[in-house]
This record gives structure tokens, sequence and C-alpha cells, in this order.
């Protein structure tokens, strides 16, 4: 049944050790990556003489055909290979016979693995940025068409202080941005080519690491074998980089659900990102903002796994990292899911401006200004605070708006208030107060505006690098 690689055993595998110790039914896809490997390390050994020029032109045709084999439908590993790497030279023994078992030279599946996984990084890593630009030039689209649109800000889900929703949305643009860096993180710790380092200690070939990691994309070849065969840091940073990003479409997310409600009623989902009920007809659900809010736990929780198989692990390679593999393809495939959802969804989502205007308006919301107004009179801020508190409680347990105070029931809270506290409840002033640098009013929203098309351009010009 099991592809025993050695003639060293000489009993079968346990059945039950068998399925529990394969991991083709996940490392599958690292295939192509392999195959891409193969080739250039077939390149490498041409290079010191172990393959001859013939020799390297039927591995190389020959890894073609598997390729091809792999990508046809109705194609089945067989109940012998363990691994993508058993399975790829099996199927290379098919296709050019002995020879295949050349290909091995020089080689450990140790550095064989971490080298293809550091390339499915590279490629997902490169895709997260992409897709996080198209989100970043989403929010940044809305943000320009909302930009004078005012709407409570909230803490502790309060009404806390108006904002403009342009200046909202940018939030989570700069929350993307600093994602981007966190894959351009994964993307540089990847970029060192472990091949190499065979099964620990080096091979004994010489074989020209640069040309093949040249061939390859990486940037650099590992400077300690050691470390190249049990690295699965640049796993973790991938990892790490798509549990903060679901972390913050979930945020996104959750929003929008509450938003959708009809009790708030500041914005609709398109129609093509909602669900129906299948018993209340008038039901559309903002799904799609369900699924980002749920999606993000279990990236994080990727991330916990392979920290928790990595950790106290003795040097160099256990078998306990073969565990790396399931939660990044998990993550490789929640994380660019939710980026392309998200930015369908952000792309039709449509804001209601009267209900959101209605909500900015309690003058409730100007009570900080209010204090700020007594701090210009020589108030100590604090003392300011207190005084407004008065003010406020005296207002709801009257059923009143702050406004409804006589000037001579100000008095009895403060000297200071006059008619100035009047006009410091007309509404524009609470945005257009707040000018300093990265505030919500209108001066700095254009500076910052101004900030994020720069910063988006940028993301869209490595792209384009990396791509070309
Ligand atoms: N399937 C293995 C993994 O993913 C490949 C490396 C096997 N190496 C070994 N020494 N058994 O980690």
């Amino acid at each position: 049944m099991s592809g025993r690689q050695t003639s060293r055993f000489r009993k079968e595998p346990d059945p039950r050790f068998w399925r529990f110790n394969r991991s083709i039914e996940f490392d599958w896809r690292l295939a192509p990556y392999d195959i891409d490997q193969s080739q250039a390390h077939a390149r490498g050994l041409r290079g010191i003489g172990v393959l001859s020029e013939e020799e390297l032109t039927l591995i190389v045709d020959g890894l073609e055909r598997v390729r091809e084999r792999l990508t046809t439908p109705g194609f089945q590993f067989a109940d012998g290979d363990e691994d993508v790497h058993m399975a790829v030279e099996r199927l290379l023994g098919e296709e050019i016979g002995p020879l295949a078992g050349k290909l091995h030279t020089g080689r450990s599946r140790n550095d064989q693995v971490a080298t293809d996984v550091a390339m499915v990084v590279q490629a997902h890593g490169l895709r997260a940025v992409e897709l996080l630009g198209a989100v970043m030039g989403r929010l940044l689209a809305q943000a320009e068409a909302h930009r004078d649109w005012p709407m409570p800000g909230y803490t502790h889900l309060q009404r806390a202080q108006p904002v403009y929703l342009g200046h909202h949305l940018l939030a989570y643009f700069w929350m993307l941005a600093r994602d981007v860096l966190r894959f351009q993180f994964a993307l540089d710790s990847a970029s060192v080519m472990p091949l190499g380092s065979g099964a620990l200690a080096g091979v004994n070939w010489e074989i020209d690491r640069e040309a093949v990691a040249a061939e390859l994309g990486f940037d650099q070849v590992s400077h300690n074998s050691i470390d190249g065969a049990s690295n699965r840091d640049f796993v973790l940073d991938y990892l790490n980089a798509a549990a903060i990003a679901s972390m913050h479409l979930s945020r996104l997310g959750s929003e929008i659900v509450i938003w959708s409600s009809t009790e708030f009623g500041f914005c609709r989902l398109d129609e093509s990102f909602s669900s129906g009920s299948s018993i209340m007809p008038q039901k559309m659900n903002p799904d799609s903002a369900e699924l980002l809010r749920a999606k993000s736990p279990r990236v994080a929780a990727g991330y916990a796994t392979l920290i928790g198989a990595m950790h106290a692990l003795p040097l160099t390679y256990g078998k306990d990292m073969q565990e790396d593999k399931e939660p990044l393809f998990d993550a490789i495939d929640t994380i660019e899911l939710s980026l392309e959802v998200t930015d369908g969804m952000l792309a039709g989502v449509s804001f209601d401006r009267e209900r959101l205007e209605a909500a900015s308006g309690d003058e409730m919301l100007a009570a900080t200004e209010v204090a700020d107004l007594l701090v210009r009179h020589g108030v100590p801020f604090r003392e300011a605070h207190g005084i407004v508190g008065g003010l406020v409680r005296e207002a709801v347990e009257r059923e009143l708006s702050l406004s409804d105070l006589t000037p001579a029931e100000l008095k009895r809270h403060s000297e200071h208030l006059d008619e100035s506290f009047y006009e410091v409840l007309q509404r524009s002033s609470w945005l257009e107060s707040k000018r300093i640098a990265g505030g919500t009013g209108s001066v700095p929203l254009a500076a910052q505006l101004e900030a994020a098309r720069g910063a988006l351009g940028a993301v869209e010009a490595r792209v384009r690098e990396a791509q070309a």
C-alpha cells in the first residue's frame, strides 16, 4: 500500500499511522511550486556535471508532463503517495524511468518542502498586497464621495462626537495600509531560499545556489543550513499579516451589519452582496458583512496552530512542521476571498445622508465643544468637564436640548457661559473645529485624502513592479 522509500523497513506502515503521517491530502497544492523548484534544481545539478545535457532535458520535459497530468481533470494520487514530493518523483519515474532517481541528488525533502512553502508565501503575499490595494482604492473613492457627510462617531457604540463619513472610511484605509506593510514583511522573510540546506548540514554537491535562487525568484540564499531546514518564520509572518488584516475586515463587517440595520439605517448593501430569508419575504440580510466578521478568528487560530507546533521544537526538522500547510492554505483562501468580497461589497454600498446627518445632529455631541469654550475662558479642562456634565444632567432631567437652557440658567452653572454657548451648538462648527492634522475638519481631511492617494499609488507601483 505505502510507497516506503527505503529497504530499511521490513514491515509495511500500520494503516492508521499511514493516514496520520501522509500529507498528500493537503500538500498537493504545492505541486506547481515543487515542479518549478525541481526544474531549477535539475539545472543546478547540470551545472556541476551530475546530469548531462540530455538528462537535464529529459528531466525538465518529464516534469512538464507531470505538471500536465496533475492538472488533468480526474487525476488521482496513488494510495502509496506519502506527500507531494514523493508523488512528483514517482510520476516522473513513470515518464522517464530510472533517470528520475537522479533528481533527488543533493536535496532532502527538508530543504525541498521549506523552499516550496516559501514560494507559496511569496506568490500569495503578493496577491494579498494586490487585493489590499484594490480595497484601499474602493475605500478612498467612497471617502472622496462622502468627504462632507456628517455622521456620529462612536466610542463604546455610544454617540460620541460627529465626524465626516469620509474620515471614518479612511480609518479603514490606513488599517489596510499597515496590512500591506505586514504582507511585505512576509514577502521579504520568504525571499531567502532554503534549498541547499539538505537535511540539515548542507549537501556534498556544490550546486550554484545563487543561480537556482535567481531562477526561482528568491533574493538571497540562507546563510545557515540548520536554520534553512528548520525555519518556518515566513509562514508565521504571512499568518500574522493575514490574521490582522482579517481582524480589520471583521471590524468593517461588523460596522456594516450595524449600520444597515433598520434601527441605524446608515447604509444599504447592494442586493448582490445580501441574502434573503427562507421564511420572511421582506428580509435582506448583510451576510457578506457578517461573514467578514466571523471568518477572522479562524485565521488567528491558524497562527496559534503553527506557533504552537513550532514552539519548543528542537532543531532542525521535526514532522511537527508538516502541520504548517493546512493553516497556511486555509488563511490564504480565507483572506483572499474576504478581500475580494470586501472589494465588491464596498463598490455597491450606498449611504443615507439624511439618516447620518440626523443622528449626528444630536446636541449632546457638542458637550466637548462647550467644555472647550470654557477652557478658552481660562477654566481648567477638568473643571469645565464637570460644569458641562452638570448642564447635560439638567437638560436630560428636564427633557430639554442644551440650547433650550436660558442665559440665566447657564449662568447658574458658570459665569463664563454667554451667547457664544449658542454659537458653539451650531452643528457644522463641531466638525470644522477639528483643524488639527489628522482631525476630521475638512482642511486636514483634504490633506489626508492627498496622503491616501500617495500611499495607494505606492502600493499599486509596488505590485506592478513585482509582477513585471
Ligand atoms: N511532507 C513533509 C512535510 O511537509 C515533507 C518533509 C519530509 N521530511 C522528512 N524528513 N520526513 O513536512
